[in-house]
């Protein structure tokens, strides 16, 4: 943490009870309904538990398909955008089988927020019930943070 409000800073404090894993999940099966895929068709809820709330992303996609926006990263800068910074866990929903686990980018993402990637669990899930889980440490091991910079 660099200030406050630098990465994987303190958010005020919130009198939300963490998320268990299952809510978490539900949340993040009830974001897939608002999946916005109609190119892909793939269609990916996410839910972060970020400074003890819960915030809800979907993938949004466009024309120009590189403008494209993974649901973790949607779900993220929500919780950035309030003032959470702190992630504690994410879970996503997808019809992949297995479950499908975030992209490079989002983990790039994911990692900003996260002061210690090994105690962060990223849980993905699917509707036939499966499930898989890691921590971020596993996801991306050794990546590039705000500590590198001067
Ligand atoms: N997608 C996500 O939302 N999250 C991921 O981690 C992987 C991919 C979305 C992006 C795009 O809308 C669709 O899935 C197919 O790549």
């Amino acid at each position: 943490m660099t200030t406050p409000d630098g990465p994987a800073g303190d958010a005020p404090a919130t009198s939300d009870a963490p998320a268990t894993s299952e809510a978490l999940e539900a949340r993040a099966a009830a974001a897939q309904r608002k999946a916005y895929a109609p190119y892909s068709k793939f269609r990916v809820g996410a839910a972060a538990q970020m400074s003890g709330q819960v915030f809800e992303g979907a993938n949004v996609e466009n024309a120009s398909y590189g403008l494209t926006i993974c649901a973790e990263r949607v779900a993220v800068f929500a919780a950035a955008l309030a003032g959470a910074h702190r992630l504690e866990a994410i879970a996503v929903c997808s019809d992949a089988s297995p479950p499908s686990s975030p992209c490079g980018a989002c983990r790039q993402v994911l990692l900003e927020f996260a002061p210690d990637p090994a105690a962060v669990t990223v849980t993905a899930i699917n509707s036939l019930g499966e499930r898989r889980s890691w921590t971020l440490a596993e996801l991306i091991p050794d990546g590039f943070s705000g500590r590198e910079l001067p």
